[in-house]
């Protein structure tokens, strides 16, 4: 056989939002309904999805203010935990053809320490293109609330409260413009979803707009990597 190098023949499928919109509880019924109509399904989410990944995410979201993280160290710990969760779970799952639904992936680095901490835009793309070795979602869902709903049903689920639920409203306003502004960026990739609504509504149009981007005819290879 000649050298060509083999292209992954999975689905790459992102959830994305800021703090209290939903996304956990979606993504997890999601998988259960493309599970059942035989997708070989594998649910992953971010900062996390290996052990060292989640080693990670715990010295992310509980460090203490004794030894605040600097805004360049969480980008560097973001940035190993996804070179991790890419090489070690989500490339050969894609290899294998599993469709892989990500809680949270490149996009949240880019709202989150580009556009709120401030970050360098540039510098976060090419940093996180060294991590991931180029691998972009295929489909990417956002899932949008104001501000102040998110973070009241965050608040009203204290145990899920992390270090960076403890930010200021304006940075997780920031965090919100991030991802409508990616959004509006790269509108083939990206679509956004109003969760300000009721969770069955939210989860309605969730899984038909997923549903139907599956069942869409495209051409190999499905996804950039
Ligand atoms: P979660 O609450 O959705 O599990 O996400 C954990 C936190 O990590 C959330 O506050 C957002 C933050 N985060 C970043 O700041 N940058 C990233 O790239 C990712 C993946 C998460």
């Amino acid at each position: 056989m000649g050298t060509k190098k083999q292209q992954p023949r999975g689905l790459f499928i992102t959830l994305e939002g800021g703090e209290g919109s939903g996304k956990s509880t979606h993504i997890r019924h999601l998988a259960e309904v493309l599970t059942q109509a035989g997708y070989p399904v594998l649910q992953t989410r971010e900062p996390g999805g290996t052990a060292t990944a989640e080693a990670i995410r715990h010295i992310l979201l509980t460090a203490s203010s004794h030894e605040p993280v600097t805004p360049q160290a969480e980008a560097l710990l973001i940035l190993a935990a996804r070179c991790q969760h890419v090489t070690h779970l989500i490339r050969p799952a894609l290899q294998r053809g599993a469709l892989v639904l990500c809680d949270r992936f490149s996009d949240s680095t880019f709202a989150y320490q580009g556009f709120a901490r401030g970050l360098d835009l540039h510098w976060l793309r090419a940093a996180n293109e060294f991590a991931t070795g180029g691998l972009t979602p295929d489909l990417t869902v956002v899932l949008d609330l104001p501000v102040s709903v998110g973070l009241s049903r965050r608040r009203a689920n204290r145990g899920q409260q992390n270090r960076l639920d403890s930010e200021t409203e304006r940075f997780h306003r920031k965090v919100r413009r991030g991802f409508l502004a990616l959004a509006a960026e790269e509108p083939g990739r990206m679509t956004i979803v109003n969760s300000n609504r009721p969770a069955q509504e939210v989860r309605d149009e969730l899984t038909e707009i997923v549903v139907g981007w599956i069942a869409r005819p495209r051409r190999s290879p499905r996804h950039r990597s």
